[in-house]
């Protein structure tokens, strides 16, 4: 079973089961951190948790890229290539310690627990991108909504103009090629498609550049603003404008298709529920564990080779040798039937329903999931606002992109409209 073969992506949820009977450490051989050493897919909840729960034993992989830079003279061109988010990391979070301070200090008080300072923000991009629907009763609802909404609220969080919105989706896109359209687990471009990426973000390290020098010159009441002026306690000076630059490249990769992924499988589960719009709309209060089983169950980020193993380990009896890539299989891992109870269930009432592995979990899970899941939020509190329930339309083919993300391509919804509005 080859989860990352073309097409792949069409029969994950099909895998899963099968993989957690008969086969929940898959090898790949050859395809470790390099071609002598192996990846090995882990698929049970409990071995994903204890990784990413011990940052130490199993290192983060790109902590090498890290380490190499670290040795290397900032002339060369192994420096010059690197992007912003590398060197912003070399620099700023190269340990667990500094890891968790830029977490704290940076990024927290942006898109982590401090992200409700965005709440009336998000809800009137909401109700914009409702008002320019409203009079429709069909809708392509991924170009409509799903993902105009996360592009919308990042550009507002990090001070970029809304009409800059059709470039810096271009460059979002380019900038998560490689999860994409990249082969294999460790998700590899392919030398032309590699130098096509660089060409494409080439331009936009240049924007991000030349805002930041403007922010720091005159500053507004935004994220990229206030980085440009904060005293980062960690390391007792400023951030230089690289520094910045590092961080909004990875806010940008990780904060725009995620979201999008989480807000149209949502949709998709309602239009699979007959009767479940309405009891969200009787019960607000079931909205939250709503978004979580939703993301529960079709994960955006379906797995990531995100870890190595410093000693030789064994995962589920099987052998995993020193130096072996671990590709993180979290969407298998949130439907493992020996953690939850009826794991192919959306279940409302279901027990600590946040403790799935969606965003990851431990030191390093993800940072901007305050900011994801206030978007999700405020979304289906919008949409129930206006609407008496969702259906599909005839025409849907329901295909995915390639890749390791679960994103549907296409998604031709009816809306019913309430009254009021009809
Ligand atoms: C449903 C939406 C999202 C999902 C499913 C998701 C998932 C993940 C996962 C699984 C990781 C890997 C963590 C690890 O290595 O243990 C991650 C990392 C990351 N995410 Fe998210 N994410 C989402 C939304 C966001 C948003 C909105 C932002 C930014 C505002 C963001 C920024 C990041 C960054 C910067 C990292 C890398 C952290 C590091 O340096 O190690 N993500 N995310």
């Amino acid at each position: 079973m080859d989860l990352f073969s073309p097409g792949a992506q069409e029969h994950w949820y099909e895998a899963y089961p099968i993989l957690h009977e008969t086969e929940p450490v898959v090898r790949i051989p050859g395809e470790g951190t390099n071609s002598s050493t192996d990846g090995f897919i882990l698929t049970k909840y409990e071995d994903i948790a204890m990784v990413v729960k011990d940052p130490v034993r199993f290192p983060p992989r790109i902590h090498q890229a890290i380490d190499l830079l670290q040795q290397t003279d900032p002339d060369t061109a192994i420096f010059r290539q690197a992007n912003a988010m590398l060197l912003s990391m070399v620099s700023l979070r190269p340990d667990n310690e500094l890891y968790r301070a830029h977490r704290q200090e940076l990024t927290d008080p942006w898109v982590g627990p401090g992200a409700n300072r965005h709440t009336e923000m998000i809800k009137d991009c909401i109700s914009r991108l409702l008002d320019a629907c409203k009079q429709q009763n069909e809708i392509e609802f991924i170009s409509s909504f799903a993902r105009p909404l996360p592009q919308m609220v990042m550009a507002n969080v990090l001070g970029f103009p809304e009409s800059d919105i059709p470039q810096l989706a271009e460059w979002g896109a380019a900038q998560v090629a490689a999860f994409v359209y990249g082969q294999g687990h460790r998700n590899i471009l392919s030398p032309e498609q590699a130098t096509e990426q660089m060409k494409l973000l080439a331009g936009f390290k240049e924007y991000v550049h030349e805002k930041v020098l403007e922010k720091r010159r005159s500053p507004a009441n935004d994220m990229i603003s206030w980085l440009t002026q904060v005293h980062y306690k960690a390391l007792d000076r400023k951030l230089t404008d690289l520094e910045v630059n590092g961080i909004v490249y990875a806010m940008v990769i990780g904060g725009l298709e995620t979201t999008q992924y989480a807000i149209e499988e949502q949709a998709q589960l309602l239009c699979e529920h007959p009767g479940l719009f309405n009891s969200l709309k009787q019960d607000r209060s079931l909205v939250k564990n709503f978004v979580e089983e939703g993301m529960r169950l079709r994960s955006p980020t379906q797995g990531l080779s995100t870890r190595v193993t410093l000693h030789d380990e064994e995962f589920q009896g099987i052998k995993v040798p020193k130096g072996s890539l671990l590709h993180l299989r979290y969407g298998a891992g949130n439907v493992d039937p020996s953690e939850w109870i009826d794991p192919y269930q959306l279940n409302l009432s279901r027990k600590a329903v946040t403790r799935h592995l969606v965003f990851s979990a431990g030191p390093r899970v993800c940072p901007g999931a305050g900011i994801s899941r206030l978007e999700q939020n405020l979304a289906w509190q919008g949409l129930l606002d206006h609407l008496q329930d969702i259906s599909y339309c005839d025409e849907n083919s329901f295909e995915h992109q390639p890749g390791i993300m679960l994103g549907t391509l296409r998604l031709n919804l009816n809306l019913h409209w309430t009254k009021k509005q009809s």
